[in-house]
């Protein structure tokens, strides 16, 4: 359904992504996990034309695109097919949860309030907030602000939601509903990418990983081999250190 094809990106002469690609069929849960500094984040801005990549093919079910290339046009069709759930800080503080979630529908898509706000509703019911409709971001806990963000990427339903470390800038006791919710779209079929440091999801939820370093994919398996079966001395350096009491098979 999605797949990036070669993508480069450099910041100023750094190369930061190096050529990598991956394919995302419609359902999967990806989860995209390495050292900070690999370039995960700009691999999904990049993903989403928030960051504008130097090269690279960007495969969506039969149409491709030049990530160096593209019009304006098709960076809003693009965007259009895809959600995008931030670290965090990124809901309107002077709207309340339902005006943040209906914000894009009513601007973007045109969609009227009435229409927009039945939807706005049922996603916020979706992700536990009934109750909060009207609060705005400085009454909610960050992980119903996370919630909320993640309500905000359902409400225009897109072929895939891309979240960029969801849960790292929560306290711990908050990320689990974050994480209660993003299993719930899993189990619904919502085709999914994220990037996390939380294993227990990577392991659990997602149906492969990718494992990556230094702008390049070092391992990418399903996530039972992944966990149990890694093939890359640097992975399995790296679940060692994750979790430093288990034995990898060879
Ligand atoms: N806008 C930017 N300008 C310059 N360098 C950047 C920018 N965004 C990211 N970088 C650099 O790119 C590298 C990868 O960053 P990032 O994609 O955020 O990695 P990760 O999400 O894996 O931690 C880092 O060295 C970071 O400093
Ligand atoms: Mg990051």
């Amino acid at each position: 359904m999605l797949e990036v094809r070669g993508i480069k990106k450099s910041f100023d002469k750094n190369l930061i992504l190096n050529g990598l690609g991956f394919r995302v069929n419609k359902g999967d849960v990806v989860t995209i996990i390495g050292p900070s500094g690999s370039g995960k984040t700009t691999l999904l801005r990049c993903i989403d034309f928030l960051e504008r990549a130097d090269e690279g093919r960007l495969v969506f079910d039969d149409e491709e695109f030049d990530f160096a290339h593209v019009s304006k046009k098709q960076i809003y069709e693009i965007r259009r097919r895809i959600g995008f759930v931030f670290q965090s800080h990124h809901l309107f503080n002077n709207k309340t949860a339902l005006g943040n979630v209906t914000e894009g529908l009513i601007t973007a898509r045109k969609i009227p309030k009435a229409e927009a706000e039945r939807i706005g509703k049922e996603v916020l019911d979706k992700v536990g907030l009934s109750d909060r409709y009207h609060y705005f971001p400085s009454q909610l806990s960050g992980g119903q602000q996370q919630r909320v963000g993640i309500a905000r990427a359902m409400a225009a339903k897109p072929d895939v939601i891309l979240f960029d470390e969801p849960t790292s800038a929560l306290d711990p006791e908050l990320i689990g509903e974050v994480l209660g919710v993003m299993k719930m779209l899993a189990k619904e079929g919502v085709t999914m990418v994220v990037v996390t440091h939380e294993m227990s999801f990577a392991r659990d939820v997602a149906n492969r990983v990718i494992f990556m370093e230094k702008g390049v994919i070092v391992e990418e398996a399903s996530s039972s081999d992944f966990f149990n079966r890694p093939r890359e001395e640097r992975t399995r350096q790296f679940l060692n250190r994750v979790f430093p009491t288990v034995e990898y098979a060879i």
